[in-house]
């Protein structure tokens, strides 16, 4: 019997306010466009049971402690792979997730420094360890970051993370940088506007698996 076909599963990741869920979108628009079946989907939330553990990790009064939040993004993560990332892979679709393990490795392992290690043996658990074919970092300066989110949030009404100070929000973009190297996360300029971002990651996703195969 022939193979199944296996679609890639590609992450776009970076800070907050990086420009992700535009670039997720003009990706998953290209992929099509060159022939493919591709989704895009996202973290924390994407499922119905995500919605109730996204509120209770980004509502604005939870006092969580920093193991419970790491665990219930774990929890968003199992459920999000079993009912959407691996169904549509076996299908043969592309995937293209606005995070993944790699954003707990920055927040979780690092900015709130619960150690890199054990947040991957969680992760990596919590989805039966299903390895991205390819994870995008959007890199964007700390100032341009801060630019871009004030003019979507204003002073204090952002979510729990996005109210976290300049100092978390530095740790978060200085792990990215750190980890690219040891995990192999392709780090991609996502400074300038939209058009410009999304050709530099079209670029990376066709050196990364051939023209010919995307
Ligand atoms: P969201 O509003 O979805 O998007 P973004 O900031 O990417 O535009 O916020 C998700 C928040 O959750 C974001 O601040 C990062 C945080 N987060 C973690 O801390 N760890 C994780 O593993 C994931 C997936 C998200």
């Amino acid at each position: 019997m022939a193979p199944l076909p296996e679609g890639h599963f590609i992450v776009i990741e970076g800070g907050d306010a990086g420009g992700k869920s535009t670039q997720v979108t003009r990706l998953v628009d290209r992929l099509r466009d060159s022939g493919r079946d591709a989704v895009a989907t996202f973290e924390p939330g994407a499922t119905e049971v995500g919605r109730v553990l996204r509120s209770v990790v980004l509502g604005e009064n939870s006092e969580l402690d920093p193991r419970a939040e790491a665990l219930i993004i774990a929890a968003d993560r199992a459920q999000h792979t079993a009912e959407v990332v691996r169904p549509a892979l076996s299908r043969g679709m592309d995937v293209v997730s606005d995070r993944y393990i790699p954003s707990s490795l920055a927040y979780q392992g690092r900015a709130r420094e619960l150690g890199v290690d054990v947040i991957r043996r969680i992760s990596g658990w919590a989805t039966d360890w299903l390895e991205p074919d390819l994870v995008i970092v959007l890199d964007v300066p700390q100032k341009i970051a801060a630019e871009r989110s004030a003019g979507r949030v204003t002073g204090g009404s952002g979510d729990r993370m996005e109210n976290e100070s300049v100092a978390f929000h530095a740790a978060v973009r200085q792990a990215y940088l750190d980890l690219a190297e040891r995990f192999g996360w392709v780090l991609v300029d996502g400074s300038g506007d939209a058009d410009e971002v999304s050709m530099r990651v079209w670029k990376a996703v066709t050196e990364h698996f051939g023209r010919s195969t995307v």
